[in-house]
């Protein structure tokens, strides 16, 4: 009997032992072909990520790829294979051939492994689809419209100066300020989307479905990223649905309020819905879409402008003379609040400047809105010829702190975006600093987001004097780059101004 089971065991780990050459062989043949035979080898790289997908889909994870890709694109060049299939560019001309809509070529594609199963709507759309859901959007974005909802913007503006000005007369006078861009911004959304503020201003708190999807957001991706091995779909089969309850609870939140509003009907005041249902004709609507559109609208119309607006005031605050020139300009402009209006805020060179400066080193989606080669030939990018199926994308992030593209790229400089200093900076390629993306699927805000740059930081510098305590000198190296920037709050010195 004895010698039975000695052999069963011997056989069983001759087994394993096999099963684990097997695996390993398997894996080195597998890691050695993408290296060297894969129609992508003649792209460098470095050698465990032209080999394998696992040291990408880590560094997404952990949002490691932004630092990482701003090293290897200096070391590599300005094409650089990140994955066996995965291409990353950072020159102008990749934005327009990756994203553009070029004669007689297929638009590309979105790569959906960066987003997670289920969702759609707008962002995620196929490309038919799209075209019809962007048409629906888009009387939301005209500039008829945002003439229209002008006054609506400007009362949570305005509500935030008065909230401001309450706390420093309370001699509360250091604020987190990215929070109140994030207030104002999310309840003017609510109200420019569905009529509905989320009273976060009012109430000088979070709503607490918005913050939690704004929390959920990075752990959301690093899950899309774990679908590439089947995982969000297994985790989903064999995890309670209690452990679901969080994103099911924002899903029946957004629902509700999509629910509330079209149970208003049609109206007359001005909002997103009442477009919709305007160009629907009477025709029903398709709730599915509806619901997903809704959120995408939540999330980023707000976190975006507010990342945004947060960057500049650190970026601004730390260099006095900057901050200076914006505000003796904008005090030069304006008297008072009735001067301030979408239109006479294009006049402030400067700040415009600052705002363009600040989309550039610290764009709120600081990653690659990755697409997919869908052109069954291959297609040229940037010179270079790219199979079909390969994931390919500009890195916002690496684009932007790129010697290849910037003159003294990581330093915050507005000069570079005015006209009259065009020698200083004639090595500057404005073309690969897009914030915005590029082409048909490219940000629908933009207009708006504008305005509310513009407006908001007009008003801000108008009516307040700021300072960067020591503390928040080195806020920027805090800040973790995923999907969207993992930012510590900004606490800024405010006093009403003098003047
Ligand atoms: C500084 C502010 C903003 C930035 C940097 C920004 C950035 C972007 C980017 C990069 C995309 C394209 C994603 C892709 O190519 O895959 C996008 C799409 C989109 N953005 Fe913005 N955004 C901002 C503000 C806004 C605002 C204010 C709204 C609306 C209230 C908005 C609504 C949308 C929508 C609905 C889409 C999807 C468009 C489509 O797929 O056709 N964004 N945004």
């Amino acid at each position: 009997m004895e010698g039975v089971s000695i052999f069963s065991a011997l056989l069983a780990s001759i087994t394993f032992g096999s099963l684990a050459v097997f695996f390993i062989g398997a894996s080195f043949s597998y890691g050695f072909y993408n290296a060297f035979l894969h129609p992508l080898s003649r792209y460098p790289g470095p050698l465990l990520m032209r080999a394998y997908m696992f040291p990408l889909i880590y560094q997404l994870c952990t949002g490691q790829i932004a630092h990482n890709l701003i090293a290897y694109h200096k070391k590599y060049g300005p094409v650089v294979r990140i994955g066996p299939d995965a291409l990353s560019f950072i020159s102008g001309k990749a934005w327009t051939d990756i994203y553009g809509l070029l004669p007689g070529r297929c638009q590309n594609l979105k790569d959906k492994h960066y987003f997670i199963p289920g969702m759609g709507g707008i962002i995620l759309s196929d490309n038919s689809t799209h075209t019809q859901r962007r048409r629906m959007l888009m009387s939301s974005f005209s500039a008829r419209f945002l003439e229209e909802i002008q006054p609506m913007l400007m009362k949570y503006v305005d509500l935030m100066m008065a909230r401001l000005r309450e706390r420093i007369d309370e001699d509360d006078t250091t604020q987190d300020i990215g929070k109140w861009y994030n207030w104002a911004l999310v309840d003017f959304t609510g109200d420019f989307s569905f009529g509905q503020s989320f009273e976060c201003l009012e109430k000088q708190d979070w709503h607490p479905w918005i913050k939690t999807v704004f929390d959920g957001i990075t752990a959301g991706f690093a899950i899309s990223q774990l679908e590439r091995y089947g995982l969000y779909t297994f985790l989903r089969m064999v995890l309670p649905e209690s452990a679901w309850k969080m994103k099911k609870d924002f899903d029946d939140f957004v629902q509700a309020v999509v629910h509330t509003r079209l149970e208003k009907g049609q109206g007359t005041k001005p909002d997103v819905f009442r477009n919709i249902l305007l160009n629907s004709g009477g025709e029903e609507l398709e709730l599915q879409p509806l619901y997903h559109d809704s959120t995408s609208l939540i999330i980023a119309g707000s976190e975006t402008t507010a990342t945004l607006l947060t960057a500049a005031t650190y970026y601004l605050l730390r260099a006095p003379e900057k901050q200076d020139r914006a505000v003796e300009e904008v005090r030069r402009m304006f008297q008072s609040d009735v001067d301030i209006n979408m239109h006479s805020v294009n006049g402030l060179r400067y700040l415009i400047a600052v705002l363009q400066e600040t989309l550039r080193i610290f764009p709120p989606i600081p990653g690659a809105m990755a697409r997919v080669v869908s052109q069954p030939e291959g297609q040229m990018i940037e010179g270079n010829f790219v199979p079909y199926g390969t994931a390919v994308g500009v890195h916002q992030l690496a684009g932007s702190l790129s010697p290849r593209n910037w003159t003294r790229p990581d330093e915050f400089l507005p000069e570079r975006w005015l006209p009259e200093n065009k020698e200083e900076f004639e090595g500057d390629h404005h073309d690969a600093s897009r914030a915005f993306s590029y082409g048909p699927r490219d940000c629908i805000g933009k207009n708006l987001a504008h305005i509310e740059l513009r407006i908001i930081m007009a008003k801000l510098l108008l009516h307040f004097d700021m300072e960067l305590p020591k503390e928040m000198e080195e806020w920027r190296s805090g800040c973790q780059p995923h999907i969207v920037w993992d930012k510590p709050p900004l606490m800024v010195k405010m006093k009403r101004a003098r003047r």
